[in-house]
This record gives structure tokens, C-alpha cells and sequence, in this order.
């Protein structure tokens, strides 16, 4: 790591802080909001301070082995990047930033369904790291179209995504304006004007609305993307529907948005191959349990049958331990990747990993963990 980055952002809240004065007020509150009245983001924090360990000192000197394989591919770290969707809005060409920089430190890189770039252009860089998330298509075309575009370009795991029946309040996004795509209004250009930097990489990237669907999208759609979300993308999905994703997807596939042990072990017997423990990082219904709190009996209910993945609120090293502490088997990350790439552009993606390996590896040894398996035996009950 750049030893002047370290020094000026330690932490993931460093570079939070300098992400909100980076991108106009719609974009950072796409990105950061919750829903409702914001009870859920804090949950899902607060259950990460209450999960104590006990170190194991005396244990000489070792270098904590940090690399862990997933479906059958080696990793060098036990985290990746979550789908983000419209992350053109938040940063021009996030995606291929964070996509290069998942495959420089060998971590999975997930492209959501509405992502701001297509299959075809994120494929190249990453280097057969690469996830594609689904909101299940109604229109069978549509479905298939994507699922092929994605294993045509060797994207290897399908996340699709389970928790959003239909689109989310958040209230926080009204009021300050988000539409996708932006509309140019009185206030949207105020608020662009006032962060120059990113107008002029808007503006010389292009339209930071999802790209690779446009020939399911009429004008009316294109005028109003999020419509055509709810209209064509959510609701959907039931344990049928999941049936003709598996046929049509030789590869793992994994659950996003479990929350409930019946509804994992419905996975298990629907052949998934994992699920993501998650609440979509507190952004559908605020009064969902924190993501933490339900993993343990998650764990508990499947066992080794399916792999248990984590997200929602962890921002640290120490916070990947505790997570896998708990049962889970990897772990992914929304925010804090985009605010990274929002607060440093182009080196935003390495620092952030560089952030939390090495505060992974610090917490391993300060533990005297040498390995990931040894983190549940740390857990003070
Ligand atoms: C998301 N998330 C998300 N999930 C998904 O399956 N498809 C998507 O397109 C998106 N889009 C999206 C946009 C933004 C701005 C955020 C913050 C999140 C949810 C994401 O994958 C993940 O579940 C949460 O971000 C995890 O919580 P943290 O790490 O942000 O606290």
C-alpha cells in the first residue's frame, strides 16, 4: 500500500468521508442510504461490536494464511465485492476499477444485473473472478439473453438476488432527487456543479445508466429506469422460477437475501449451491435483523450441505473474522468498495482491499490465528 494513502485513509471511514464530499448529493445518497428511518444500518454495525474474541497469545512467529477456495476456484482473500447496481452514478467506470483490482489481489468480482457496464466489457478484466448477480427477469427472453450474455463471457457463480420483491422506499433517495437515469433538473445540476470532478468524468464516461439491456427498453422505459426495474425485474422470483434458473445455469448458484433457516434450507433442497446471508446492507425493510445476528442459526440449519455466505455492514478486517467466526464461509462487501472508488477514483479499489487484508492479517495475529478455520475457537460465549 501507497504509504501516503495509508496515512491519509487508514480506514474504510476515511474513505467515507471523503466519498460524500467527492459526488454530488443524489449519488451519495443512492449509495448510502438505508430505508425507513434508518434502523437497520446501525443494527447491522452494533452486531459486529458485540461479537467478543478471546486471543490465544504465545504462539512464535507465523504469517496468517489468509487464501480460501469457493466453488472450486482459489482465492487469495475471504472477501469479495458485492453487486452494486448504477455504480456509473456513483463514480464513472467503477465497475472495470474495482473489477481490475478484485483480479490484481485474486478476490471474486460480482456484476449486478443493473450494473452501469455490460458483461462483455468486465469479462476481460477479471481474469475468471468473475460473479454475475441476477434480479430474475419476468420476460423469459430477457432472462435467458442475460444468463447467456453472462456465461458466454465465463462469468462462474449466478447470485441471484432473493430480497428485493419490489423496490425500496428509501426516503432519503426521494427527497434528494435520485432517478435514474439522472435528470438534468435545476437542482441535480446544482448539486453536480458543486463537485467538478465528477461532472467532467460523467461527462466525458457518458450516461451513468445500465448498459447491455437496452433493446428490452422502449423510450418510456429509457426515461425511467427505475419503473422499468420494478416493472420487469423484481417480484418475480419464487422456488419455480429458481427451478428454470438452475436448468439453465451449469454453474454454482447461490441465494442472495436469506435471512430465514427455513428458507435456507429450501436452497439446500432446491440444489443451490450457497446462499448469502444478507439484508442488502439495511437498503429494503428496516426492520429485518441485522445480517449477524441470524447467522449463527443459519449455520447451524444447513451445515456443510450448501456454502454460507455473509454481507451487510462489515467495514473492517476484524469484522471478515467475526463473520466467519459465526459460520460464515466467505464474505462480501457494497459500500465500503464504493466508497473507496468515489473518494480516490482509479486507486480506490486496491486501497480498500489493501485496508482490510491488512487489518485481516493484524487481527490474525493479534488472535494467534494462523488460519480461517480458527477464528469460531476465539468466540467468547
Ligand atoms: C446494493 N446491493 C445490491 N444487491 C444486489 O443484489 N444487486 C444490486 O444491484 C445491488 N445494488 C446495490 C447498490 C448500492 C448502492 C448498495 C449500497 C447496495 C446490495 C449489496 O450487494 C450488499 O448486499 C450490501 O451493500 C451489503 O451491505 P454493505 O456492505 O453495503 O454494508
Amino acid at each position: 500500500m501507497s504509504q501516503q494513502l495509508h496515512n491519509k485513509y487508514p480506514a474504510i471511514s476515511d474513505l467515507e468521508y471523503k466519498a460524500k464530499r467527492r459526488i454530488p448529493h443524489f449519488a451519495w445518497e443512492y449509495l448510502d442510504s438505508g430505508t425507513g428511518v434508518e434502523d437497520c444500518v446501525p443494527r447491522n454495525r452494533a452486531a459486529f461490536s458485540d461479537v467478543i474474541l478471546t486471543p490465544k497469545f504465545m504462539q512464535g512467529v507465523f504469517e496468517p494464511e489468509t487464501k480460501t477456495s469457493l466453488f472450486g476456484v482459489d482465492y487469495d482473500l475471504p472477501f469479495g465485492v458485492a453487486p452494486v447496481g448504477l455504480t456509473g452514478l456513483m463514480w464513472p467506470a467503477a465497475e472495470k476499477i474495482l473489477a481490475k483490482s478484485a483480479a490484481q489481489y485474486r478476490i471474486p468480482y460480482t456484476l449486478s444485473t443493473v450494473a452501469t457496464e455490460a458483461p462483455e466489457s468486465i469479462a476481460p478484466l477479471v481474469d475468471g473472478m468473475g460473479w454475475f448477480q441476477l434480479y430474475p427477469p419476468r420476460r423469459e427472453a430477457l432472462r435467458k439473453d442475460i444468463l447467456k450474455r453472462a456465461k458466454d463471457n465465463g462469468f462462474t457463480t449466478l447470485v441471484v438476488t432473493a430480497d428485493v420483491p419490489t423496490g425500496s422506499t428509501r426516503e432519503r433517495q426521494t427527497r434528494a432527487g435520485v432517478t435514474v437515469p439522472p435528470k438534468t433538473g435545476l437542482r441535480t445540476v446544482f448539486h453536480s456543479a458543486m463537485r467538478p470532478r465528477w461532472t467532467m468524468e460523467t461527462l466525458r464516461y457518458g450516461q451513468p445508466a445500465f448498459r447491455g439491456l437496452e433493446k428490452y427498453l422502449d423510450a418510456k422505459d429509457m426515461q425511467n429506469m427505475t419503473a422499468f426495474m420494478v416493472k420487469e425485474l423484481g417480484g418475480s422470483l419464487d422456488w419455480d422460477y429458481l427451478k428454470l434458473v438452475r436448468d439453465e445455469w451449469d454453474g454454482p448458484i447461490v441465494l442472495k437475501g436469506i435471512l430465514d433457516v427455513e428458507q435456507a434450507k429450501m436452497a439446500v433442497a432446491a440444489g443451490l449451491d450457497g446462499v448469502v446471508v444478507s439484508n442488502h446492507g439495511g437498503r429494503q425493510c428496516d426492520g429485518v435483523p441485522a445480517s449477524l445476528h441470524v447467522l449463527p442459526e443459519i449455520k447451524a440449519a444447513v451445515g456443510d450441505d450448501i456454502k454460507v455466505l455473509f454481507d451487510s455492514g462489515v467495514r473492517t478486517g476484524l469484522d471478515i473474522i467475526r463473520a466467519i467466526a459465526l459460520g460464515a464461509d466467505f464474505v462480501l462487501l457494497g459500500r465500503p468498495f464504493m466508497y473507496g472508488v468515489a473518494a480516490l477514483g482509479h486507486a480506490g479499489g486496491n486501497h480498500v482491499i489493501e485496508i482490510l487484508s491488512n487489518d485481516l492479517r493484524n487481527n490474525m495475529s493479534q488472535l494467534g490465528c494462523r488460519r480461517l478455520d480458527e477464528f469460531a475457537a476465539r468466540l467468547r460465549h
